[in-house]
């Protein structure tokens, strides 16, 4: 099934200078990029999308380290790209985090773990309305599709 799913790329890699690096990883992997731009996030938006760690002891740290600089969020679309790209991430702590997955090349920490990625489809939807428009994402067709799928795929 052709998804989109949701990609922030946190403070953590845009000081570090790995913006460039965690698309690169994306692109290469035959995701296609569908909608990208930075922002500075703000309070209202990181009470909503971090809702569910409301009652956990390093909720108010983890909102404050999303506003430390902008972050870019990325759509990224691809054949079932939620469960890829989320895997392709890695486990949340980048020192459990396997080796080749970003969090495991460029992560050493809980907190500080370079991006976030979307854990299902349906909380793919909600955060992919949460942070763009619907004129942000943009519809495509990339020229190399027939050599990234077989037909039976797309
Ligand atoms: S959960 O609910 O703990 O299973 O969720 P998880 O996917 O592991 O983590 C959700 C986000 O919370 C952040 N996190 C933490 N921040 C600071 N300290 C601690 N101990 C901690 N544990 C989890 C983690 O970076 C996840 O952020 P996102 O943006 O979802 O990657």
């Amino acid at each position: 099934m052709m998804e989109k799913t949701l990609v922030i790329i946190k403070p953590s890699a845009v000081q570090r200078g790995l913006i460039g690096e965690v698309i690169h990883r994306f692109e290469r992997k035959g995701l296609q990029l569908c909608g990208m731009k930075m922002m500075q996030l703000s309070e209202e938006i990181l009470l909503e999308h971090y809702a569910h760690l409301a009652q956990r002891p390093f909720f108010k740290r983890i909102k404050d380290s999303m506003m430390v600089t902008p972050v870019v969020v990325c759509c990224i679309k691809g054949f079932e790209a939620v469960r890829i790209v989320h895997d392709m991430a890695g486990k949340t702590n980048g020192r459990e985090a396997a080796m080749g997955t970003i969090r495991g090349d460029f992560s050493m920490s809980v907190q500080e773990n370079i991006i976030h990625t979307s854990d299902s489809v349906k909380n793919a939807k909600q955060e992919l309305d949460r942070f763009f428009k619907e004129e942000e994402i943009f519809e495509f067709e990339p020229c190399g599709l027939h050599f990234l799928y077989a037909n039976d795929e797309i």
